[in-house]
């Protein structure tokens, strides 16, 4: 194969399958899985919140450094008539919660590593917030785990079960829009929320490009359906020096990569946009039109007028959908979409956008991926 987007090569890679067969027996229908939380912060608040919603599921247990947070993600699961034990050491809670199938982990970047590790040694299955680890050499360590683990491992790229990209990615890998060239993503929100000191430490969240834009990043990965040759990054501190203080991340970049058959991507992400020069896309171009994938409304490139696709599921939570299928993929043992090897995969490709603009230099897919 020439690497070409043809409709056939994009059929034929794993990323565009849905969940794939059964790889071992799972666990029975009529037995809840019993859930443990590690971090239930904003985003693992917001996953409990959604993993409640599930059907068959039981809260076992839930362990956070910090007492407010431990108290509060206990009364959301107790209010749903669950009885979740409380540890501050998620160590002792998976020695002592032997009964446990599944951890999800929502903690500071810098932890997965150890934690999802341990969880999957230990048998459980795992979902893992993004983006995976904080260096290539974590990603491998976390991959290597899961391959030769027990249980499954979901990372949390839910925007792949978000109804609208998720129809979007299906037209465009079934070559809705002819010969993908070209990905164009922008993410300009303001900044992040002052009041979580770790965002803006680039030791434990491995920077912006690693922790925010690995979302867009995974999405166009799977719309390219491999990883990209090289990338080319600038970037830097340009307004926020030292705001909030002692800031290590960036507040501005923009990568451009390229992908083998001519396929480019081409991502800028800022912090300091004042209103109404705000906005996120996630645009696919193809040799016959483009589309939005947050929307799924697309546009021919010789037609006038937009055309909506239509989207199963439309207004579905994707947390609440990705959290579904994590359950569903343990009671059956089933390959995540969003498995081990696309978060690695796609975890990579932000690392080597970093790495190049650190390092002000091109950076190919073999120095981050060997
Ligand atoms: N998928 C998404 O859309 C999405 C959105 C936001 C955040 N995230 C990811 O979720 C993770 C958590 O981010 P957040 O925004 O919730 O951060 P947060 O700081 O709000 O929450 C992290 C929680 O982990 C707890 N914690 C820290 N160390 C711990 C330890 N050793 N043991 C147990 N608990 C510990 C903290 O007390 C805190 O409650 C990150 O990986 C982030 O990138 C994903």
């Amino acid at each position: 194969m020439d690497g070409s987007f043809t409709r056939r090569s994009f059929l034929a890679v794993p990323g565009a399958l849905a969940a794939g067969p059964a790889i071992l027996s799972g666990q029975s229908p009529n037995e809840a899985v019993r859930v443990a939380f590690i971090g239930v912060g904003n985003r693992g608040s917001y996953l409990e919140k959604h993993m409640l919603d599930v059907p068959g599921i039981q809260i076992a247990a839930i362990c956070d450094i910090n007492p407010d947070t431990l108290a509060a993600g206990i009364a959301a699961a107790k209010n749903r008539g669950h009885k979740p034990a409380s540890y501050t050491d998620f160590r002792k809670m998976l020695d002592q919660e032997k009964t446990i199938d599944a951890v999800v982990i929502a903690t500071p970047v810098n932890l997965h590593k150890e934690m999802a590790i341990t969880a999957l040694e230990m048998g459980k299955h795992v979902y893992c917030e993004k983006p995976m680890g904080l260096t290539p050499e974590e990603c491998n360590q976390i991959f290597a785990a899961a391959k030769s683990a027990k249980g499954i491992f979901q990372a949390g790229f839910q925007l792949r079960h978000d109804p609208a990209r998720a129809a979007a990615m299906r037209f465009v890998h079934s070559g809705g829009l002819g010969k993908v060239v070209y990905l164009h993503g922008t993410r300009h929100t303001g900044d992040l929320p002052r009041q979580t000191a770790w965002y803006f430490n680039r030791a434990i969240s491995g920077d912006n490009i690693v922790e925010q834009a690995c979302h867009i990043i995974d999405l166009f990965t799977w719309a390219a359906g491999a990883p990209p040759l090289r990338v080319y990054g600038s970037g830097g501190i340009n307004v926020f020096n030292d705001v909030p203080p002692g800031r290590t991340t960036m507040d501005n970049y923009s990568v451009v990569y390229d992908f083998p058959g001519g396929l480019r991507m081409n991502f800028s992400h800022i912090y300091f946009d004042p209103p109404g020069f705000s906005g996120i896309h996630e645009r696919v171009f193809g040799a016959d039109g483009a589309i939005e994938l947050s929307t799924a409304i697309w546009i021919a490139r010789d037609q006038k007028g937009e055309k909506k696709l239509e989207v199963p599921n439309a207004g579905k939570d994707s947390t609440y959908l990705s959290l579904e299928a994590f359950i569903d993929n343990a009671r059956n043992k089933r390959r995540p979409l969003n498995d081990a090897e696309s978060a690695r995969r796609s975890t990579l490709v932000a690392m080597m956008g970093r790495k190049s603009i650190y390092e002000q230099r091109v950076v190919s897919w073999d120095e981050v991926s060997r």
